[in-house]
């Protein structure tokens, strides 16, 4: 299986899975890194493990010039999936339904049992919401926000003294173990989205 990660920040899980391809752990190639912050910590961590980066700035473009960019330098590189691990850009619905052709080919994580808490900072809007458990979401993306079928999910107790630093902290730990794992189950075809077929 051959991926293209998407990161804009500081790049945890993108190390999650370098390591994991590293040790064995996923059986994936890299063909990029894409990423549209140009300090981003995610681009040393790619440098580290010797991914290609393409840094493609956002600021000054609109969406659809910015994604234009994208497909343009992309072309040049062969993938099967797109991995998005905390790119904080939401695509076109034009996009998405472009890539998802003829099946879903995007990959998302969120950081909250979804559907609940769509959207940025859902370990924050979990935690001020007061939830005893929370936990992360792998799935695939539509042309909707944080929505698209569920791959899988793995949650986390709220301890009595948790801090938000403490309950974010055990949630991103916990999506470094089940993002490669999901992955390696895709890599092994075991996914199979039981949905109506994409509209165009
Ligand atoms: C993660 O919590 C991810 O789920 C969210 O943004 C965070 C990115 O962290 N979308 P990192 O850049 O992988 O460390």
């Amino acid at each position: 299986m051959k991926i293209v990660l998407f990161a804009s920040g500081g790049g945890s899980n993108v190390k999650a899975i370098l390591q994991a391809i590293q040790s064995k752990a996923l059986d994936a190639t890299v063909s990029c890194l894409v990423c549209n912050v140009e300090t981003a910590g995610v681009i040393e961590v790619a440098k580290q493990f010797n991914i290609e980066v393409l840094v493609i700035p956002n600021k000054g473009l609109s969406r659809e010039a910015h994604e234009a960019e994208i497909l343009n330098q992309l072309q040049f590189y062969s993938w099967d999936f797109w991995v998005l691990a905390g790119y904080m850009r939401l695509f076109t619905e034009k996009l998405v339904k472009k890539i998802n052709q003829p099946s879903y080919k995007i990959i998302n994580i969120h950081p909250s049992l979804l559907p609940d808490f769509k959207g940025v900072n859902a370990y924050q809007q979990a935690f001020e919401a007061g939830v005893e458990e929370s936990g992360c979401t792998v799935h695939f993306v539509n042309e909707y926000l944080d929505d698209g079928p569920i791959i899988a999910q793995a949650s986390f107790k709220r301890l009595p003294n948790d801090t938000l630093e403490t309950f974010m902290a055990r949630g991103l730990q916990l999506e470094h173990t089940l993002y490669p794992k999901v992955l390696e189950h895709i890599s092994k075809g075991k996914v199979t989205v039981l949905e109506p077929a994409l509209p165009c």
